[in-house]
C-alpha cells in the first residue's frame, strides 16, 4: 500500500468495517483480548500520535537551526519518518475497530512544544537536540518497547518497527549533543539542565492511565483503564523510564555530577518511586 492510500485508509471514516470486526474479534479469542485492552490500546495510540505530531513540530522547527545542509536533510527526514508512524497507527485503530485521535490532545504536549519554541527563539540548538532526539525518543522507544513486548501480534510488529525509527533517531541525537559537547561542554550541561527541568515532569506525568481530556474526547472509562490489560504496571514502565533516561544521558556523555542532581530531582514529581528512593539514599 503507497502512502496515499495509507493516509485514505487511516482517515477515511466509511462504512463499518466487517474486516476491522473480524480482526478484532480473532485476536480476542486467539489471545484473551478483553474490550478493557482495546480501550487502553486507543488510549495508548491517541497518546503516541499526539507525540508524533510533536515530534514533526518539533523537527520542522530546528531545521534552520541545523548548521549543514546535511543536517538539514537528516532532520527533515526524521519529521517524514515521524509522520509515517501517525499514519501506521491509525491504520492499526482502524484496523483493530477503535477510535483513535489524530490530533493533541493531552496538555502537556503542548507545553513540551512551548519549551522547545522558547528553545528555537533562543538559538539554543543544544537544547533543542536533548528535548527532542533525547528525551522524547527515550519515551517513545520505552512506549514501543512495552507495546512491541506486551500488545497483541498486529500491536506488537507495528511497534518493532516503529522502534527501529525511534531507536535511530535517539543515536542521531547522541551523536549530535556529544560533538556538542566536545565544543562547549559548560554551555549543553546547562541546557540540559534547562530543558530536564521543563520537559521531564512533562512527560513523566504521562506515564499514567489518568488524563485530563483524553478520555472524554475517546468516549471511554478513565477510571476502568488498567495496565494489567498490557500485563505490566505503571510502576514498571515508570522505573523502564528512568532507567532509559539515566542510559542515554550517560551515552551522551554528560558531565555525571550535573546528570546525578537531575535525576534525584525526579522523585519531587513522581519520577520512579522504587529508583527515586534508591538513589536518594
Ligand atoms: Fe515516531
Ligand atoms: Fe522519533
Amino acid at each position: 500500500m503507497n502512502e496515499a492510500n495509507v493516509l485514505e485508509s487511516a482517515v477515511k471514516p466509511g462504512p463499518v468495517d466487517l474486516r476491522s470486526a473480524n480482526r478484532r474479534e480473532e485476536l480476542k479469542t486467539d489471545h484473551s483480548k478483553t474490550d478493557g485492552y482495546f480501550n487502553l490500546i486507543s488510549y495508548i495510540v491517541s497518546n503516541a500520535i499526539s507525540g508524533e505530531i510533536m515530534a514533526i513540530e518539533n523537527y520542522s522547527e530546528m531545521v534552520p537551526l541545523m548548521p549543514s545542509t546535511d543536517d538539514k536533510i537528516e532532520t527533515v527526514k526524521q519529521a517524514h519518518e515521524e509522520s509515517k508512524h501517525i499514519l501506521m497507527l491509525a491504520s492499526l485503530g482502524k484496523r483493530h475497530d477503535y477510535v483513535v485521535m489524530r490530533e493533541i490532545v493531552e496538555p502537556q504536549w503542548f507545553n513540551i512544544r512551548r519549551h522547545f519554541s522558547t528553545a528555537v527563539a533562543n538559538k539554543d540548538l543544544p537544547a533543542c537536540l536533548i528535548i527532542q532526539d533525547l528525551m522524547t525518543e527515550t519515551m517513545a522507544i520505552v512506549l514501543y518497547r512495552t507495546l512491541q513486548r506486551q500488545g497483541d501480534p498486529d500491536t506488537a510488529i507495528l511497534a518493532g518497527n516503529i522502534l527501529k525509527d525511534e531507536l535511530e533517531h535517539l543515536d542521531i541525537g547522541l551523536a549530535r549533543i556529544r560533538s556538542l559537547l566536545a565544543e562547549d561542554p559548560e554551555g549543553v550541561n546547562e541546557a540540559l539542565k534547562w530543558a530536564h527541568h521543563r520537559v521531564m515532569p512533562e512527560l513523566f506525568s504521562m506515564v499514567s492511565t489518568s488524563c485530563h481530556f483524553l478520555c472524554d474526547r475517546l468516549n471511554i472509562d478513565c477510571g476502568a483503564l488498567s495496565l494489567g490489560d498490557l500485563k505490566t504496571d505503571i510502576d514498571q514502565i515508570r522505573v523502564e523510564a528512568l532507567d532509559a533516561y539515566i542510559e542515554t544521558l550517560d551515552k551522551a556523555d554528560f558531565n555525571p555530577v550535573v546528570t546525578a542532581q537531575l535525576i534525584e530531582s525526579m522523585q519531587s514529581y513522581g519520577g520512579t518511586p522504587a529508583m527515586a528512593g534508591s538513589l536518594a539514599n
